[in-house]
């Protein structure tokens, strides 16, 4: 059967069949799983290895560690980025140590050699000392793919791989509207999680927790799964569009203003007590209301945002561990990676790009007013400080999700047709482990 949806989109076009593999409980916990990922996934895919307004001057660098690898992405003097692994070619050593950095070259901290931004050798102690004469000018770090793209610098480990904007296919076409290249980035925090990354992507790939875990938002956005769109792409990313600014369909209170709601009536000239017991239709008049008065109230960034992306949440998972989810004002960044030896661990991210408003120093991100201001990453060991609300319920279970799914009791999940995102998502990883993509 073939569904409109509230975006207009035929559902049946996105919505490829699933075999109902086993989601088994080894693929979170086993040495031989992480290490068939690292082969066959994480070597292949695109990573996003820093923002791009952290490369300002030629010679200025990011830094992207992996797993066991990183990677160094330096601006050019033509203005463009190149990627490379970030170890010497004399010995090993790293080169970079700092997740920004920049100079006219890369010295390496062992014997001193210096490397160009364009990866070329130019400067070696004793340069008569080599068998085939001075390496200089001839000897060049490894090369890495590299593409800039909606702010991010992107690395593909993988020669062979697509290019980024073919891998991400309709996802980019879609994320244009956004502008997320003209977005900074005003939080952004790392943290080290007690569970696999996979369990954190799972989490990210359904919204049927949305009730348990995060029963705050049900006041100003609709989690019934029944008005929410699912949509799943080629190469694993899929999107889902949850309507915001609107009470949650599943209980009687879907016509009660409360608070944000209230809040988000009265920031644009909607008087609040008008939608008592109307509440539903709060989303459709601050949609018409924003389109009326964005630019006298200094968010032009609305000009290329369709009614629905005025409101709404539009989540993108990016194939393997990367969620977009796009705000009006801003897109927030979820990321899990493995940890480099534990496959128990992950290394959690938790970003937000904002658009500027004009005339207000703070914007509203996932912590509520935020700074508008250019933030570097924040290592917080996990536990000792908040990495947002939201994120620190969806992480409270995944410790014990971990756990459970050691136990000889957990055969393999049983999951509701509206998480069939979870189940493509290990369908596509067991595919490319077994060499079938
Ligand atoms: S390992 Fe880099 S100069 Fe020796
Ligand atoms: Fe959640």
């Amino acid at each position: 059967m073939t569904i409109e949806t509230f975006l207009g989109a035929k559902i049946e076009a996105f919505d490829p069949p699933v075999r109902g593999d086993p989601i088994t409980g080894d693929r979170y916990y086993t040495r031989e799983w992480a290490q068939k990922e690292w082969d066959k996934v994480w070597t292949r895919v695109w990573h996003i290895g820093g923002m791009a307004a952290d490369l300002e001057q030629p010679g200025d660098y990011i830094t992207h560690n992996l797993v066991r690898e990183s990677v160094v992405m330096l601006k050019q003097r033509d203005g463009s980025v190149r990627a490379f692994f970030n170890a010497c070619k004399h010995r090993g050593y790293r080169l970079a140590w700092n997740e920004v950095g920049g100079g006219d070259a890369l010295t390496c901290g062992y014997h001193g050699w210096k490397w160009a931004p364009d990866g070329t050798l130019i400067e070696v102690q004793d340069p008569e000392d080599f068998a085939g004469g001075n390496p200089c000018g001839k000897t060049r770090l490894e090369e890495v793919r590299c593409e800039v793209w909606g702010g991010l610098v992107w690395y593909n480990m993988d020669p062979d791989a697509k290019p980024l904007r073919d891998w991400l296919g309709i996802v980019a076409e879609q994320l244009e509207a956004w502008q997320m290249d003209r977005m900074t980035r005003v939080m952004a925090v790392t943290s080290d999680v007690p569970c696999n990354w996979k369990i954190i992507r799972d989490n990210f790939n359904e919204s049927y927790h949305i009730p348990t875990l995060h029963p705050q938002i049900a006041s100003s956005i609709d989690d019934d799964y029944t008005d929410t769109v699912f949509e799943m792409f080629p190469d694993g990313h899929n999107r889902m569009v949850m309507k915001g600014l609107q009470p949650s369909g599943r209980y009687p209170t879907v016509d009660i203003v409360e608070a944000p709601l209230a809040e988000a009536l009265a920031c644009w000239g909607l008087d609040p007590e008008e939608f008592e017991g109307k509440a539903s239709k709060a989303r459709r008049a601050i949609q018409v209301q924003k389109r009326a008065l964005y630019r006298e109230k200094g968010y032009p960034h609305y000009e290329t945002l369709n009614d629905s992306q005025l409101t709404d949440y539009h989540h993108y998972t990016l194939f393997p561990n990367v969620t977009l989810t796009m705000w009006p004002d801003g897109a927030q960044l979820l990321r899990s990676e493995p940890h480099p030896t534990d496959p128990e661990r992950c290394i959690f991210d938790h970003w937000f790009m904002a658009h500027p408003v004009e005339g207000e120093e703070m914007v509203i991100g996932p912590n509520g007013p935020t700074k508008f201001e250019q933030v570097d990453r924040e290592f917080i060991p996990y536990g000792t400080a908040t990495l947002g609300e939201v994120a620190d319920q969806d992480l409270s279970v995944a410790v014990g999700q971990q756990e459970g799914l050691h136990s000889r009791g957990y055969t393999g999940g049983l999951l509701p047709i509206q998480e069939k995102r979870v189940q493509r998502f290990h369908e596509i990883l067991n595919d490319l482990v077994d060499g079938r993509r």
